[in-house]
């Protein structure tokens, strides 16, 4: 089976090449997931939002820590089972941490978003929350992605240690910066620090310089926008095996002009 996940879709720019990505390649994946924690405006997503890369070929979506910037979304995560938040927030927080849906070619995929907790909101243990659940999941599919949203590398590396061998793929979401380990681990999961960012990409993590910059100089707040400059999608391209093993991983790091010769 292959598998497209698309990093952090920042606001209009983000959308715009995500929307060209797809035409283009949609048909070649099995299955489709997106970040979509900055989708409307840079922060948070809407349900308007969601709906629309639903009909652009996108078959779920993950979040973060701005999943809840829009208030809607309190509503929305306790009706759809196709945008999920972090699993490790504290129980009776609204929304799922988990959903597993069917893959266009026919196998179930269960995918799972986690929290980190260095330089992150103060949630429950991600490593413990997610060995509740995983019994529970693994008798239904084999097929088993995790989103781990998180600002540290170190984290990030070690909940890919931790679940090499018991799930499909790790991939890091939230930094907004490409790295370039994806790889795959020694019992089969494959893994990648951070898939990066689908959005301005001549900006700071998808906001303008403009904005950002007096933020640091001088630390009081500032309103940030969207930056529309040099915008390229990031994501992943993987391919699972029928036991659910990660076979290949192939970075994507592309600009609207370079689409045009794929
Ligand atoms: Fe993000
Ligand atoms: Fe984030």
């Amino acid at each position: 089976m292959k598998v497209l996940i698309i990093g952090d879709v920042v606001g209009k720019p983000g959308r715009v090449i995500l929307n060209e990505y797809l035409d283009r390649k949609s048909a070649e994946y099995d299955f489709v997931i997106v970040n979509g924690e900055n989708a409307a405006g840079g922060f948070g997503l809407t349900e308007k939002i969601a709906e629309v890369f639903f009909d652009m070929g996108v078959d779920m979506i993950t979040t973060g820590n701005h999943v809840w910037d829009k208030k809607e979304m309190y509503e929305y995560l306790q009706k759809t089972d196709k945008v999920i938040r972090p699993l490790n927030y504290p129980k009776g927080v609204p929304g799922i941490g988990y959903t597993i849906l069917q893959a266009g070619n026919g196998e179930k995929v269960a995918v799972v978003n986690l929290l980190g907790r260095v330089f992150m909101p103060q949630v429950d243990c991600p490593f413990q929350r997610f060995d509740e659940i995983l019994e529970e999941v693994s008798k239904e599919t084999r097929n088993i992605i995790v989103d781990f949203h998180a600002e540290a590398s170190s984290e990030k590396m070690a909940m890919g240690w931790y679940l090499d061998g018991k799930v499909s793929l790790v991939f890091g979401t939230h930094t907004h910066i490409q790295t370039s380990d994806s790889r795959i681990l020694h019992k089969g999961t494959g893994y990648i620090t951070d898939i990066g960012m689908t959005g301005a990409h001549d900006g700071i993590i998808g906001m303008t310089v403009g904005s950002v910059l007096p933020k640091f100089l001088t630390g009081l707040p500032s309103r940030f926008e969207v930056c529309e400059d040099n915008i390229r999608l990031n994501g992943l391209e993987i391919e699972l095996d029928t036991d659910g093993t990660c076979m290949s991983v192939e970075r994507i790091d592309v600009s609207m002009e370079e689409m045009d010769f794929m």
